[in-house]
């Protein structure tokens, strides 16, 4: 099937977030399906909003190396549940204690601590269930899919070790190597592994996954540095989270370690390293061009 590109990024943008929501709206269980309350919780979290830069990702990562990656919507999807889950574990009193997130109470505030966390392991799960469940794929494409969101989860580099590292690091002096120990894990492997699960998806080849891979770091990284960033910089209100957040918690970040005008330098450079990963792609790589720029140039 042939498909005409939406001309504008917003248009693109608005288009790929309906095909995740709808693809997460068939997998997360129905409110009315019991256990009621960790449905409701789920799903509460879940289609509170969010940018849904994750499952994009891999869609265009999927979409850069092959022409039809049919179903891919579905493989992404996990990607937001695991994120989703990690957002609902970091607000929990227990770690960034957090009231507000998608411009909305945090699960734990209206669901309790109870539910939020069973809420966060119970997406977790589905995630892998559903790379399992994935149809249009062989079994050793699952089985890469599925060994490279584990990975990206987990404590070896991965985001809980992000997770541990940035929760022991407050009120530890801030330095370099600590930042950059912190940011690659905590943020950098969830979104490195989007762009490569899409690449795997989509039936890459072992030079096109390296650059795609080498992309994904480089988004990755500016993500988060920008994430510092707007939480010094931007209201609550905009950012649908609690702003300030992190130099109350003396958290170990970018502009805490080296200023925000180095920090803002920082991110550009990463921006321009992830146009140059892309260089031997034609134009099907375009919106990952485009979608490195907004991660760098966005303001939520
Ligand atoms: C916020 O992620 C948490 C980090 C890992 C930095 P996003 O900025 O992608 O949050 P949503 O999904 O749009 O809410
Ligand atoms: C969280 O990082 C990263 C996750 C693994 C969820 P932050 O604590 O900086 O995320 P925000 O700023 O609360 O969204
Ligand atoms: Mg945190
Ligand atoms: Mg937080
Ligand atoms: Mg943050």
């Amino acid at each position: 099937m042939i498909q005409t590109e939406p001309a504008s990024l917003d248009e693109y943008l608005a288009e790929q977030q309906q095909l995740v929501d709808r693809a997460l709206d068939v997998w997360l269980p129905a409110e009315d399906v019991p256990p009621f309350s960790i449905h409701k919780a789920m799903r509460y979290s879940v289609f509170a909003g969010g940018k849904r830069i994750r499952p994009i990702l891999a869609i265009a990562a999927a979409r850069a190396v092959s022409d039809s990656p049919n179903g891919i919507e579905n493989a992404a999807a996990t990607l937001e549940m695991v994120h989703t889950y990690s957002l609902i574990h970091d607000d929990l009193p227990a770690m960034d204690n957090d009231d507000l997130r998608r411009g909305r109470p945090t699960c734990h505030k209206v669901f309790g601590d109870a539910l939020a966390i069973l809420a966060g392991d119970a997406l977790c799960t589905l995630a892998f269930e559903v790379l399992s469940r994935l149809r249009e794929i062989g079994p050793e494409s699952k089985i890469k899919l599925i060994e490279d969101l584990g990975r990206a989860s987990g404590t070896v580099g991965g985001m809980i070790a992000g997770q541990v590292h940035d929760i022991e690091g407050e009120n530890r002096m801030p330095s370099a190597p600590l930042l950059e120990q912190i940011h690659r894990a905590k943020t950098g492997a969830l979104l490195r592994a989007s762009v490569r699960m899409g690449a795997i998806y989509g039936g890459a080849t072992a030079e096109e996954l390296e650059s795609l891979t080498d992309y994904g770091e480089r988004v990755g990284l500016a993500f988060q540095i920008v994430d510092d960033i707007l939480d010094v910089e931007q209201t609550s209100e905009k950012l649908g989270k609690t702003a300030g957040k992190d130099q109350e918690q003396q958290k170990i970040t970018f502009p805490a370690v080296f200023g925000l005008e180095c920090s803002r330098r920082m991110a550009e450079q990463e921006r321009l390293n992830a146009h140059v990963a892309l260089r031997d792609f034609d134009d099907r790589a375009d919106r990952l061009r485009q979608l490195a720029d907004l991660i760098v140039q966005r303001q939520t």
